[in-house]
């Protein structure tokens, strides 16, 4: 007799990668989280595009275009189960509008915590005319009133340097990639062993590793073959080293 896996539950096609924990999928969301079953995810933590740069460093042909928050925010919120949250990063300049999208889809704002890169201060470009930023917005979103989070007392700043090429342990693969630890904690903090993890835009898979890692289940889906493969490298090489907090910035 065949065992039913938690996986069957979620879309067959699409898929290039899957370990017992998790599912990566090259696909467009907009074409998979339809398909998803509503209320089957236990955290959303995202990183979508904010709409600004390009990779060609990383020898990947992506340009950031901005995602349709109103249509996205809704299917998250269908997917979520109740009393959970969603972690969604945003830009300084589509703050408003991601925060507006989110909270008209039923979600409450319960707080904005700061990413403060910690090794940005100053910018590469002397700028006159405005200030240098030096941080990125979380959207911290409640649907109905979750669980406590693991930890008492933390704070709404996270200080965390931000991946680059030069750096032997947290090596920056994509232009947005988000710090290993940063993504690691939210997910410590926020969630228990075997919950559902949903990244609709993984990029470089951070959100994979880290959930993969700490023993959660996870979905991720990437619509860039080539970050796809990138995905799948360091969900398979970061997932078999030791201890937990081997590498980093
Ligand atoms: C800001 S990056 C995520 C970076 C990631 N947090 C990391 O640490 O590597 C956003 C990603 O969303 C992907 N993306 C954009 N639109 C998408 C869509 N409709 N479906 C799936 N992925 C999409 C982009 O290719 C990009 O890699």
């Amino acid at each position: 007799m065949e065992l039913i896996s938690w996986k069957d539950r979620f879309p067959k096609d699409g898929r290039v990668f899957e370990t017992e924990n998790g599912i990566l999928y090259n696909a467009d969301c907009l074409d998979i989280l339809p398909q998803i079953p509503k209320k089957s995810v236990d955290l959303i933590l995202t990183d979508p595009p904010y709409g600004i740069g390009s990779d060609e460093k990383n020898g990947i042909d992506y340009k950031d275009e901005f995602y349709d928050v109103d249509k996205v925010s809704k299917l998250f919120y269908d997917i979520l189960k109740n009393n959970a949250r969603a972690y969604v990063f945003t830009a300084q300049k589509t703050f408003i509008q991601v925060a507006n999208g989110f909270t008209n889809s039923g979600f409450h704002l319960h707080q904005t915590l700061i990413w403060h890169k910690k090794n940005l201060i100053g910018g590469s470009k002397k700028r006159m005319y405005d200030f240098t930023s030096s941080y990125e917005q979380i959207l911290n979103l409640h649907k109905g009133s979750p669980k406590p989070l693991k930890k008492e007392g933390l704070i709404d700043v996270l200080e965390y340097p931000q991946p680059q090429s030069n750096y032997t342990k947290d090596r920056r693969c994509h232009i947005h990639q988000k710090p290993y630890r940063l993504i690691e904690f939210l997910v410590y903090v926020s969630t228990q062993e075997n919950d559902i993890i949903l990244d609709p835009f993984a990029g470089s898979g951070t959100i994979a590793v880290a959930a993969e890692r700490l023993g959660r289940r996870w979905i991720a889906v990437e619509i860039q073959p080539g970050y796809c493969t990138i995905a799948k490298e360091r969900i398979k090489y970061y997932a078999s080293i030791k201890p937990l907090f081997g590498f980093g910035g």
